[in-house]
């Protein structure tokens, strides 16, 4: 008995002096996808101050949505095969598992914000399109047009060069109308045609963060793919694709190809990995090899954080893709830095 007790009170010990070495990884900490540093500096001024781990998630996506970050993030980009700009939002609390998402949100530039007010405000999980953004007006959010220059010039471009890429399969072409309307094809022949990648429709940026009383929280915040299918809706606001939290396991967070990087549930994977022992590294990587299996050419990347702050990422090797960005902010630093990872 006695010596159980010792062995035990031995290793607390041991731990304890392990898991914090001088200058390594440290709580609390603030991850995100892309070298988007002023998102990352308004997430860490939270959690300098003392902030959760949600306020700081959801401040620095808040950011991305107000500088439209690389034109993937809130209103101005990525116009639908309509012209019009439209939001995908998440947020998840790893606390208590709640999450507050919004898809296809149309006319409130502050997706992330509505994503958090159905997560606090309402017994749901996610509200989608016109009906949401109902919602966020009753909330008290502005709607206002989404629409700027740049993205009517970016439709209209589309427009000039025929609306491709318009992300149809299986159709038949009209040679004299490449705009559509498009006749369904029966006989199934682009099977595992390489999608076109584009590093600029893409970009949305998955956060996640660590508070200093071991809260872990995650979000995302994008207008989608360029010229998609009105309607379409991405891997950013689906829990455990885009972004997963447990404040018993760590968080991940996915950015890349929505449509395929969706169906294999990349952010939740590595979170489980991590809960069963891997080290973010190595849970990042599993994560990204999986759709590998199916998606050779897939562009994609991960990020990933155990509950000590400990963090890594990884993406696919593919067309436009050979190194992946991100920023990590904690106290080793105190200000953003960016991180790069090579591609396998
Ligand atoms: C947008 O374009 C219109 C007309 O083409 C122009 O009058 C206006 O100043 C432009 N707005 C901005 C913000 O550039
Ligand atoms: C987090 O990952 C690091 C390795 O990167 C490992 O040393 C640490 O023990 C992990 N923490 C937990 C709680 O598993």
């Amino acid at each position: 008995m006695s010596t159980g007790k010792m062995f035990i009170s031995h290793l607390c010990f041991l731990s304890l002096t392990s898991v914090f070495p001088l200058g390594r990884a440290s709580v609390p900490v603030v991850i995100n996808t892309w070298p988007f540093k002023d998102a990352a500096a308004a997430a860490w001024s939270v959690l300098r101050s003392g902030g959760s781990a949600l306020d700081s998630v959801e401040k620095g996506c808040a950011r991305c949505e107000i500088e439209h970050c690389d034109g993937s993030v809130g209103y101005g980009g990525s116009p639908d095969e309509s012209g019009e700009t439209t939001l995908d939002a998440m947020i998840m609390n790893g606390n208590t598992m709640e999450v507050g998402a919004v898809a296809d949100l149309r006319r409130i530039k502050n997706a992330i914000g509505v994503a958090r007010a159905v997560m606090e405000l309402t017994e749901h999980t996610l509200l989608v399109g016109e009906s949401a953004s109902v919602f966020a007006e009753n909330m008290g959010f502005i709607a206002e047009d989404l629409t700027t220059n740049n993205s009517v010039n970016i439709f209209l471009q589309w427009l000039k060069g025929n609306c491709q890429p318009n992300y149809r399969k299986n159709v038949f072409p009209d040679p004299s109308k490449t705009c559509g309307p498009y006749k369904p094809r029966t006989i199934l022949k682009q099977k595992g045609r390489t999608r076109q990648a584009n590093t600029r429709s893409h970009d949305t940026i998955g956060m996640i963060a660590l508070d200093k009383d071991g809260h872990v929280a995650a979000g995302t915040t994008t207008n989608g793919l360029t010229h998609k299918v009105p309607g379409r809706v991405g891997d950013s606001p689906i829990v455990g694709a885009g972004a997963y939290a447990d404040s018993s396991a760590g968080a991940a967070a996915a950015t890349g190809d929505g449509d395929v990087m969706m169906r294999f549930l990349p952010s939740y994977l590595a979170v489980e990995l991590m809960r069963a022992g891997a080290d973010p590294s190595a849970a990042c990587k599993t994560a990204i090899s999986r759709i590998k299996r199916h998606y050779s050419e897939f562009f994609g990347a991960i990020i990933c954080a155990n509950t000590t702050g400990h963090y890594a990422a990884a993406c696919n090797k593919a067309p436009g893709l050979s190194q992946f960005h991100y920023m990590v902010s904690n106290s080793e630093s105190d200000i953003p830095l960016l991180k790069t990872v090579d591609c396998f």
